[in-house]
């Protein structure tokens, strides 16, 4: 029986479970991306109670967004719905966080002086800032965006210490293409929720190898692996979300970069190897993640390679480099500025194979899991294994275990440099 030291909470619950949002909609055509948004904050758990302003009223109704957050709107600070006619108080008092989305030019210009002549504005105002953290999604023409004038109030806005979040870029309901679109609904959703996980590697850098590798033979085939690169995006989010800079060098992988992720794609072994030693130097992390091939032609055809008289193809191989034991070896691995993480893809003999591949790789932390019952998933079980044993994490979803793995090696790490 493996030397198993207890294992990992699972979270049963929806990323949003329990928090207390207030959404509010300043004026602006992005509106109807905020009924959306109110509708996936709900279906993550959230409460939400939603703030228009008189302009965003114009765009989308109230009854519109009460339909989707299951609670009467707010649009006048009048509204006598409240026994002491107080709602700036009441609605802000037990909020988790306030997201206005759309924050039109217009809103952020009379939060940033302290103006509190309509409702939400007076709740931005009236929140308790230590408690309730304020969130800005901008929407507006690119012209309005790029204006010194907006981007000052930003600035200042930040300096206050609000989250004035990104913009969207392309085409622009005014007909016009640029900088100003509001970000998507599923990205602010991850703007939330990024906001409740714990800050465990804030500044720290993050370098992450992902996916597969296509070791090509002739212009038209090659070799690959059924590794789709879930386990090492899924890494790169949760990172991220605890306070990373995070880069990934992804092979052919068909996902979507994390919100607030960089990325570089690669398609062979060497070019994989090549992007991360270009980058590995200035990272804190190295997570490799990545199905890496173990072999490579050693001369790929210029031509298609045609069937005919000569028989089989006759293919020379060659061994790829070993891109995580070759990081590893470096000096700043060997001297501690650098952390590495290895996954071991077995088939069989899971923990024993891992362990060796640990040793053989001279890595601290070594992750493994069987190739078939987690290639493709959205979930996995890992054996974590380190010089002391063997952990096991029973099965849960790639964001679910990458959020543990991320905690786990933000205690290893700071137990590194706390002497
Ligand atoms: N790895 C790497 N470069 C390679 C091969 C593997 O960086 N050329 C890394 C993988 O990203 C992973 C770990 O080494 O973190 C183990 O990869 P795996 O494919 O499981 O093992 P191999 O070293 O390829 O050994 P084998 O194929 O014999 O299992």
């Amino acid at each position: 029986m493996p030397n198993y030291r207890g294992s990992a909470t699972l979270r049963p619950m929806s990323d949003l479970s329990n928090k207390h949002i207030v959404l509010g909609l300043s004026g602006g055509i992005a509106c109807y991306k905020a009924a959306e948004l109110c509708r996936a904050l709900v279906k993550e758990g959230a409460t939400v109670q939603v703030v228009m302003t008189e302009a965003a009223a114009q765009f989308v109704t109230p009854v519109t967004l009460q339909a989707l957050s299951n609670n009467p709107v707010y649009v006048s600070q009048w509204d006598s719905r409240e026994p002491n006619n107080m709602a700036h108080i009441n609605l802000t008092r037990h909020a988790h966080a306030m997201l206005v989305a759309p924050a039109s030019a217009d809103f952020m210009a009379k939060l940033l002086h302290g103006r509190a002549d309509d409702l939400l504005s007076l709740m931005c105002l009236a929140r308790p800032t230590e408690t309730v953290p304020l969130l800005l999604a901008p929407a507006m023409n690119r012209e309005m965006w790029a204006h010194p004038a907006t981007q000052r109030n930003m600035a200042q806005l930040r300096q206050d210490g609000a989250t004035v979040l990104g913009v969207g870029q392309g085409d622009q309901a005014c007909g016009e293409v640029g900088d100003g679109r509001m970000l998507e609904p599923d990205e602010l959703l991850y703007a939330l929720t990024a906001l409740f996980q714990p800050k465990v590697l804030q500044g720290k850098r993050v370098l992450i190898s992902a996916g597969p590798t296509f070791e090509a033979i002739d212009p038209v085939r090659g070799i690959t692996n059924l590794s789709s690169g879930k386990m090492g995006f899924a890494l790169a989010r949760a990172a991220h979300e605890a306070g990373a800079l995070v880069q990934v060098v992804a092979g052919p992988v068909s996902l979507a970069t994390p919100y607030g992720v960089s990325r570089t794609d690669v398609r062979s072994a060497l070019d994989m190897h090549a992007a991360v030693m270009a980058q590995v130097e200035h990272a804190d992390v190295f997570i490799a993640t990545a199905a890496v091939a173990d072999w490579r032609v050693a001369q790929v055809a210029g031509e298609k390679i045609k069937k005919g008289s000569d028989g089989l193809p006759n293919l020379d191989w060659v061994e790829n480099p070993d891109i995580l034991a070759g990081v590893a070896a470096s000096t700043r691995a060997q001297s501690g500025d650098l952390y590495c993480v290895g996954f071991a893809a077995e088939t069989q003999y899971l923990q024993a194979q891992a362990q060796a591949k640990r040793t053989r790789k001279g890595v601290p932390l070594m992750v493994g899991n069987l190739g078939p019952a987690t290639f493709g998933q959205d979930d996995n079980a890992l054996l974590v294994i380190d010089e002391a044993g063997v952990t096991e994490w029973p099965r849960a979803s790639k964001l679910s275990l990458a959020r543990q793995l991320v905690a786990d090696i933000a205690v290893r790490i700071s137990a590194k440099e706390t002497p």
